[in-house]
């Protein structure tokens, strides 16, 4: 059972956010929550403006009103450094894994965002060093291996399938230790092994109080690893709440859900 929402602290809190291009308004007074330790999915149509709203988020994309605030701290308006520097941590719609590294040493790169030693120090490889490095490559490998992507961990990460380097992404975004990380649609060219390797992720991630916010369209997943669920149409919210609630709900089914719930034929 999924743990209620009502006692759990605001990490991410989004209010009257919006932001257009040009005359197109794709954000248009967006606001809702993310309580600390729960999974969000945020779901609806291609261009309802999921990918913007993570941008708006995490200091791509700056809002023309509204705010952003993560902890308690505005963060509106402040760079995507010092955001992820707080800990909010994103994947990319399209993976972006660093040529020439390979699988592990992709994966590492994300935590060297919190190793303590100095860069002298990794630089003469003082025992510190050495020993900081071997329990992240530990990290490292024991988080491939939940993805099933150990045996691989040699090979350049540019010549895995795409649907590899998104899980691959996934591991070096947790690598960063993140105490919130927002994955834009991490399922979208999975096939179904994939998509179970990164389901039982995602409740590995969940189990150890990680905050998730996932733009997702798989329902199946999205019902199984979420608390809430945000619905984005047309740059809009038009619902918020708990899976059941949100998928019995009229507009959703209207707007998004209904051929999906069709499909499915109930809960998985
Ligand atoms: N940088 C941009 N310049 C112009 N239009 C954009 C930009 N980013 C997003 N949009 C537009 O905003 C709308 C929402 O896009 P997006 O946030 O990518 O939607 P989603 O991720 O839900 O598919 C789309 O119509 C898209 O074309
Ligand atoms: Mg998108």
């Amino acid at each position: 059972m999924n743990a209620p929402l009502v006692h759990s602290r605001p990490g991410l809190e989004v209010r009257n956010l919006c932001r257009s291009f040009g005359g197109l308004q794709a954000t248009a007074d967006v606001s809702f929550s993310v309580p600390f330790g729960t999974v969000t999915a945020l779901v609806g149509p291609n261009g309802a403006g999921k990918t913007t709203l993570f941008n708006l988020v995490t200091g791509i994309v700056r809002p023309q009103s509204g705010e952003v605030f993560f902890d308690g701290e505005r963060i509106t308006g402040a760079s995507a450094g010092r955001i992820a520097a707080l800990g909010l941590i994103r994947t990319f719609q399209t993976a972006r894994v660093f040529p020439g590294l390979t699988v592990l040493e992709n994966a590492m790169v994300g935590g060297h965002r919190r190793v303590r030693t100095s860069p002298f120090a990794h630089m003469i490889s003082l025992p510190s060093a050495r020993r900081e490095e071997r329990a992240l490559r530990e990290r490292a490998e024991a988080m491939l291996d939940i993805v099933g992507l150990g045996r691989v961990r040699d090979t350049h990460a540019v010549e895995l399938p795409m649907g590899s380097q998104k899980l691959l992404e996934v591991v070096r975004a947790l690598m960063a230790a993140p105490r919130m990380l927002l994955l834009d649609e991490p399922a979208a060219g999975l096939n179904d092994s994939e998509t179970a390797d990164l389901a039982a992720l995602l409740r590995a991630i969940r189990d150890t109080g990680v905050t998730v916010l996932v733009v997702e369209h798989n329902m199946a997943l999205v019902m199984s690893v979420a608390e809430q669920v945000v619905v984005l149409e047309a740059g809009a919210v038009i619902a918020c709440g708990d899976p059941d609630a949100v998928r019995a709900d009229p507009r959703v089914i209207r707007a998004y859900l209904g051929a999906e719930a069709d499909n499915q034929g109930g809960r998985p």
